[in-house]
């Protein structure tokens, strides 16, 4: 496979490892300093410049976008998409994970921990949102910091109130979150490729320091998840729309909050902590899906008239109950069941052969006429939040990898 690097640090860990863990398998990678190429449209032909010539043809590219260039950036990947150049992480998925108030409100319709969070404005909205959060500590959040900076411990609704004051005078927006005191300054980083953990470390804060970046000085050890923080962090991930991320949750009381999703997250600390080929994990990733390319729905609703994706839920009693999905004849109305949703089980691509059952939900993509002509009128006004959540997502083009769970 031809792969690119989209990245302005040919020579940092990440980029190297990436590089080297391609060429080990046999591809043909190569560094693309994002800053170096152009976009050029033009009526049915998106192309995109590098170094001031065309781009040719790549089979995949790993974006890592800093975030000092993320209008850019993102857009350079969004031509790559218009181009049917499969990235590893969609320019939705990382213009979502790089705003701190973004991710919390499309994370915050999902049953996902996450700490309380609240976004004011006026002056006199500080002081109810800091009791709605449970009162001080609390956290202070400048929406696009990295590495630490611009996040703040306030101890009495006092200083918050000034801080925060401050902050907005100076026109920064702040976030206030609920300071989640159990996790001591420790927080956990899940990487996560695709839908699976493929390493996880703690890093632990320096001292009384309550930030555990390792830019403030955190150390970090080697951590083996449990079921639920490794689906957390999938899930969060998935719901940013990112296939490539590095997930930060806090212990809370309650089990793992998210804090924060990556979309360019380093190498370098992972894998010292954890020993494993996290680089090649990627680079297999990207291999996997360039064999077999995902479609992205959202994109085809836009080209096809008449189709549709929706959720058809079978209720109780439902002629389709213990019928196989080829006895149910999906096909011949011109219908492809993308997901089914059992209890918490999902299943992406039902096999012909499995049988349905009452309050199965099956996530279509097809002909609108026919899939409403298979819903009950009644029935047809409810809608579930995966339904729901796709079609906020397809509304604000927020990611290009469309998987619920
Ligand atoms: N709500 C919180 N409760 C407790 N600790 C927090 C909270 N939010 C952030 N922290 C600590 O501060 C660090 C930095 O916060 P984070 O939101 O990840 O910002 P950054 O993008 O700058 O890394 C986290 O790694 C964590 O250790
Ligand atoms: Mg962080």
């Amino acid at each position: 496979m031809k792969l690119g690097i989209l990245s302005t640090s040919p020579r940092c860990y990440s980029t190297r490892r990436m590089i080297d863990a391609a060429k080990a398998r046999g591809h043909k990678p190569m560094v693309i300093n994002t800053l170096k190429c152009s976009i050029d449209l033009q009526s049915g032909k998106p192309d995109l410049y590098y170094k001031g010539k065309p781009i040719g043809a790549y089979d995949a590219v790993i974006p890592r976008i800093g975030a000092s260039i993320t209008y850019f950036g993102t857009a350079v990947v969004r031509q790559l998409e218009q181009m049917n150049v499969f990235v590893a992480n969609s320019s939705g998925g990382i213009a979502n994970s790089r705003d701190k108030l973004r991710s919390m409100q499309i994370l915050s319709r999902h049953h996902v921990g996450m700490p309380r969070t609240t976004f004011v404005r006026d002056k006199v909205d500080v002081l109810p949102a800091i009791e709605r959060i449970g009162g001080a500590p609390v956290i202070i959040k400048l929406l696009e910091g990295t590495q630490g900076v611009g996040v703040i411990l306030a101890d009495t609704i006092k200083i918050a109130e000034a801080i925060i004051e401050t902050l907005q005078t100076a026109k920064q927006n702040v976030l206030v979150q609920g300071f989640v005191a159990e996790s001591k300054g420790r927080d956990i980083r899940a990487f996560v490729v695709g839908d699976h953990v493929i390493g996880a470390m703690r890093r632990v804060a320096r001292g009384d320091e309550f930030r555990s970046n390792v830019h403030r000085g955190g150390q970090v050890e080697k951590v083996e998840l449990d079921d639920k923080y490794r689906e957390t962090a999938i899930r969060a991930a998935q719901i940013m729309g990112l296939r490539v991320a590095g997930v930060d949750l806090l212990e809370g009381k309650d089990g793992p909050q998210i804090m924060e999703v990556n979309s360019s997250p380093g190498l370098e600390g992972i894998e010292a902590a954890t020993q494993r080929d996290i680089a090649g994990a990627i680079i297999d990733y990207c291999a996997a899906h360039t064999d077999f390319p995902e479609m992205d729905v959202r994109q085809r609703l836009t080209v096809s008239k008449g189709y549709t994706v929706s959720e058809l839920v079978i209720p109780e009693g439902s002629q389709f109950v213990g019928m196989t999905i080829a006895e149910a004849a999906f096909s011949d109305r011109d219908i492809n069941i993308l997901t089914l949703y059992r209890g918490k089980t999902v299943i992406p691509n039902p096999k012909s052969s499995r049988t349905l059952e009452a309050s199965d939900r099956l996530l279509c993509f097809g002909k609108q006429e026919n899939m409403k002509s298979m819903v009950p009128t009644k029935a047809r006004k409810k809608r579930t939040p995966e339904l729901q959540q796709l079609k906020a997502e397809m509304v604000e083009h927020a990611t290009a990898q469309p998987i619920y769970q």
